[in-house]
């Protein structure tokens, strides 16, 4: 991915984070309405796009199938697709993310064919797609994988009915790109429910789509024929907010995340309370406060609107500093644990088995030179160095690049020593 993969985190910990923290617009929304903007034959705008490897990988992908893709400033884009003039996407780029797999149905929606090799991204064990390729097949498309790519082909496609095996987001929202302007009505069923869900069909509909249901697991779409340009804001970064939250509570500091919406962070908002952090919700903001020592928990990470997969890693990090055992189960992931092996050599005394992890907290973390082994796991990765006794150096801050906007800017005003070196 041209990764400088010398770059690290250097963090001394101890401090307790004080201060405000804006979040930045969500990237796992954007790296959907970009797509989504291959099915408009004009203009979009696009506003509060956060500025960071995914969405720099999925607008380059935009460009280089022909779309007109303008920067207004750090956080806007201009996005014109009229002139995109290819159902092909190059392999080079497009294995370098996972929500290429987004183009499935963007490509698919627009030229009733794409061709797209399979998706990259974290890497955490097997990522399936069956049920993307079963929502394509009950939209009438015939799928194949042959030379390396996935091959739609949507000459007949329409509206149809799909119940979904597993609850997806990348399913649910590839197959409503498909479906937007196929004729007739799809309906899906055990859709996913996530905020991101909600913002694509919202953004969809501000450009003439039909679309009912989304945030619910019945998603209901009516074909329109064309769509038209606009502008659109992204929702704020739910993880990313959470991922601040969580980086509060562990260093014991106070912390108030502003730009954001309070209602999507409720999963970690209950958690927290039950730790005993104090928590104070305003229209748009959620303050974090947390002091001495927390009530040990245990949680199970779910579809949204449970406790979300990508926070579960700054929760381990953050039970590290709780007194007692504590228990978290992934539920979304098989094999979402690999960092665990990180954290221990911090000191970090957890046990895993399968899908669950046993953390006796309490023996505190020290300075160690940790990995960053995907994305939401370097996240989990700096907060154990925040509040760590040292110096700990975290390797390959690429992933956590993918998806955090201004990081190190973000923490340094919180009061965190952290910075980021190349040698
Ligand atoms: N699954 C299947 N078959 C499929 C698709 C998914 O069995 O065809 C399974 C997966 O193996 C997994 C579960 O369903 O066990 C959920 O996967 P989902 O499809 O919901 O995940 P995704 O769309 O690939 C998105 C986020 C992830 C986040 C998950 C779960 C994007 C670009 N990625 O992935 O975010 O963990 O939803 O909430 O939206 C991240 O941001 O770091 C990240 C990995």
């Amino acid at each position: 991915m041209g990764e400088n993969t010398l770059e690290k985190f250097v963090i001394t910990g101890g401090k307790a984070l004080c201060g405000t923290v804006d979040i930045s617009g969500a990237k796992n929304a954007a790296v959907a309405i970009i797509p989504a903007a291959i099915l408009i034959e004009d203009e979009c705008i696009i506003e509060n796009v956060p500025d960071i490897k995914d969405v720099r990988i999925i607008l380059d992908i935009l460009s280089s199938l022909g779309a007109k893709v303008e920067k207004l400033d750090a956080n806007t884009v201009k996005i014109d697709a009229t002139t995109l003039n290819t159902y092909v996407a190059e392999k080079e780029i497009a294995s370098k993310m996972r929500a290429s797999y987004y183009l499935l149905g963007a490509l698919c929606g627009r030229f009733k064919k794409a061709v797209v090799p399979p998706p990259g991204g974290c890497n955490f064990g097997i990522r399936p797609i069956d049920q993307h390729i079963k929502g394509f097949e009950a939209l009438s498309c015939k799928v194949e994988i042959k030379h390396g790519s996935i091959y739609v082909d949507g000459e007949q496609i329409k509206g149809g009915q799909v119940y979904f095996d597993v609850v997806s987001v990348g399913a649910t929202i590839n197959i409503m790109l498909a479906a937007v302007r196929a004729p007739g009505v799809t309906v899906m069923e055990n859709a996913a429910k996530e905020p991101h869900i909600v913002d694509v069909a919202n953004f969809l509909n501000s450009m003439g789509a039909n679309i009912k249901g989304a945030g619910t697991d019945v998603i209901k779409i009516t074909g329109v024929e064309k769509l038209h340009g606009g502008t659109y804001g992204v929702i704020p970064d739910q993880i990313e907010a959470g991922t601040y939250m969580f980086a509060a509570a562990a260093t014991r500091g106070d912390v108030t995340i502003r730009n954001v919406i309070p209602k999507h962070l409720e999963a970690i908002t209950s958690k927290f309370i039950e730790m005993g952090v104090e928590v104070a919700e305003g229209d748009d903001e959620i303050r974090v406060c947390a002091k001495g020592n927390l009530n040990k928990i245990n949680v199970k990470t779910l579809p949204y609107p449970g406790f979300p997969t990508d926070l579960q890693p700054p929760m381990v990090a953050l039970l590290t500093t709780v007194n007692g055992t504590s228990i978290v189960t992934e539920g979304v992931w098989d094999s979402r644990f690999q960092y665990v092996t990180e954290l221990e050599k911090m000191g970090a005394k957890i046990t895993v088995n399968g899908s669950v992890a046993v953390i006796e907290g309490g023996h505190p973390l020290t300075g160690a030179d940790v990995k960053s082994t995907d994305l939401r796991a370097g996240a989990g990765m700096v907060i154990a160095a925040l509040c760590a006794n040292g110096t700990t150096e975290v390797l390959n801050v690429y992933h956590i690049d993918r998806g955090y906007e201004n990081i190190i800017e973000k923490l340094t005003n919180l009061g965190a020593d952290i910075k980021r070196t190349d040698d």
